[in-house]
């Protein structure tokens, strides 16, 4: 695997006329790589012939200094984890190498910038879709992986797409989970073994929704959800809703033809956790 930690190294290397006619895949994350991410790389290899995993803790992106301090960083075994994945690249920049100083834009990402995890984590989507163009300029990906997982996240990079009229299929990667059903999470190595016993609450409320989905009301449905996570101790529910897919407006009725999800976010000992699931 080649690594590179600027933006000119990646760039002569893919600009080269040996890859320069080869398909690109990057895979854009943070780094402390679980399961989760691998299947990214896994679910990328047949679509592609280069692929490129960028790992940056974005500044950017966290409203909270403590959040990004605590953020894990464990680099040795990450690259021992895309290496044993045979992933071709990993870039790895410092953060002058990806921002000047003060650097202010931002896209227009209309409602979804002011929704859900948009309002909980203000400016949070600015610095995704402000590093994810960043890495999508520079590498010039054919596709580009990420997973449902972060689903306003898939929603708000494919209205950046749009908005920026960038030809880069956006690949969606289904969720994985461990055994019991947590969604994998960089984050989940902050609980302890109970605390993962209870963080299971957010997908037994979303399993809930997506087995009665088609037989009870969006209103019952809802309540019940927050009923689950609200009657397990330890679980401080921040929002729970039911919304159409592109949109991720609330559902208030079913329209016949369109795709819902349900989204969650919960803390659990001091950890925000989020999960969805595809309910048709
Ligand atoms: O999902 C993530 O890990 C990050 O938000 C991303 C897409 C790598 C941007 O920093």
């Amino acid at each position: 695997m080649n690594i590179f930690k600027t933006k000119k190294e990646l760039q002569e290397y893919l600009s080269s006329s040996q890859q320069r006619e080869k398909k690109v895949a990057l895979i854009p994350t943070m780094g402390a790589l679980h399961e989760g991410h691998i299947s990214l790389i896994e679910y990328a290899k047949p679509l592609a012939d280069i692929l490129v995993c960028s790992i940056f803790v974005n500044p950017t992106q966290f409203n909270d200094p403590q959040d990004l301090e605590k953020y894990p960083r464990p680099i040795e075994s990450d690259i021992k984890l895309l290496e044993a994945a045979s992933c071709d690249i990993l870039f790895m920049p410092s953060v002058a190498e990806m921002y000047t100083p003060q650097e202010q834009w931002h896209v227009d990402l209309g409602e979804l910038d002011r929704i859900w995890e948009g309002a909980h984590r203000p400016g949070h989507f600015q610095g995704v879709t402000q590093i994810v163009y960043k890495l999508f300029t520079l590498v010039q990906p054919d596709i580009a992986c990420f997973g449902q997982k972060d689903f306003q996240q898939v929603m708000v990079i494919n209205r950046m797409i749009q908005e920026k009229k960038l030809d880069i299929e956006l690949v969606i990667c289904p969720i994985v989970r461990d055994e019991y059903g947590l969604a994998l999470s960089s984050r989940n190595a902050r609980l302890s073994s109970q605390g993962k016993l209870t963080a299971l609450a957010l997908s037994r409320s979303l399993e809930y929704v997506r087995s009665h989905f088609e037989n009870k009301p969006l209103e019952t449905l809802k309540e019940d959800a927050q009923n689950i996570l609200e009657s397990t101790e330890g679980v401080e529910l921040e929002y729970f809703t039911i919304c159409e897919t592109t949109s991720l407006s609330e559902a208030t009725e079913i329209e016949v033809g369109k795709k819902y999800v349900a989204l969650v976010t919960a803390w659990v000992e001091g950890v925000r956790l989020i999960d969805n699931m595809i309910l048709n």
